[in-house]
């Protein structure tokens, strides 16, 4: 298993997005907050913004929707803006096995995000239409607060089903990811790391990631 990085912007200074995408060369995706201030008390940015990235980095756009009405607002991050993966929440979805079906056909990866609350259990089955487990390991909608450790049995869980073959899922975690808690993030079965803060807030962003990359290598 190789552990991949995803900054996350929103921890960057949103008025220079093009440097802190060049910031971090060495990451594996570059995360994108999407928020609507419906879903989550937070608004952030949209698609034309996230169109702009694209024509300005290289690196995947992991776009993470926190916004209502998904069916209607996903597909175009994956049609008109090239992300590499777009997730959408659980608690928000209507058809979530639509949305997979139109993410896929527009040549994205599908991912399914649950809070910190959700249970893991009903989305077993219609996780087979995905590529991608978000497990939100801080209540959705800021960066910088503390990662909550009693949400690594999904991840466990959800390992496990990848293991025994029932399931074909990168595992990410999102929220208080840093170099005291990715480990075990790591040891429970995650595979892609989401870091806001831990990498932007360094005084070397791309030299945190490479750091974040190593310790989680470790666990895995
Ligand atoms: C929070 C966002 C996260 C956030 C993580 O709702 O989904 O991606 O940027 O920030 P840190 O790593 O600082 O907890
Ligand atoms: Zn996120």
């Amino acid at each position: 298993m190789q552990p991949r990085i995803a900054p996350s912007l929103l921890s960057a200074d949103f008025a220079r997005l093009a440097e802190a995408a060049a910031a971090v060369p060495s990451s594996d995706w570059l995360h994108v907050d999407v928020m609507d201030n419906h879903f989550v008390p937070n608004l952030t940015i949209g698609l034309p913004v996230v169109q702009a990235l694209r024509a300005s980095t290289d690196l995947p756009l992991d776009c993470h929707l926190m916004i209502d009405d998904p069916d209607r607002w996903a597909p175009p991050y994956a049609e008109e803006a090239g992300a590499h993966n777009v997730t959408v929440h659980a608690e928000a979805a209507a058809d979530p096995v639509m949305i997979a079906r139109d993410l896929r056909a527009a040549g994205a990866l599908a991912g399914l995000a649950i809070k910190p609350g959700t249970p893991l259990e009903p989305y077993f089955e219609l996780l087979r239409g995905y590529d991608t487990l978000l497990v939100m390991t801080v209540e959705p909608g800021f960066g910088g607060q503390e990662f909550i450790a009693d949400v690594l049995p999904k991840v466990r869980e959800a390992r496990r089903r990848v293991e025994s073959g029932h399931l074909t899922l990168a595992i990410e975690v999102d929220g208080g990811i840093n170099t005291d808690t990715i480990l075990a993030a790591a040891e429970a079965g995650a595979d892609v790391f989401v870091a806001g803060s831990a990498v932007y807030h360094a005084d070397d962003p791309d030299r945190a990631v490479g750091e974040l990359r190593e310790l989680a290598r470790k666990a895995s």
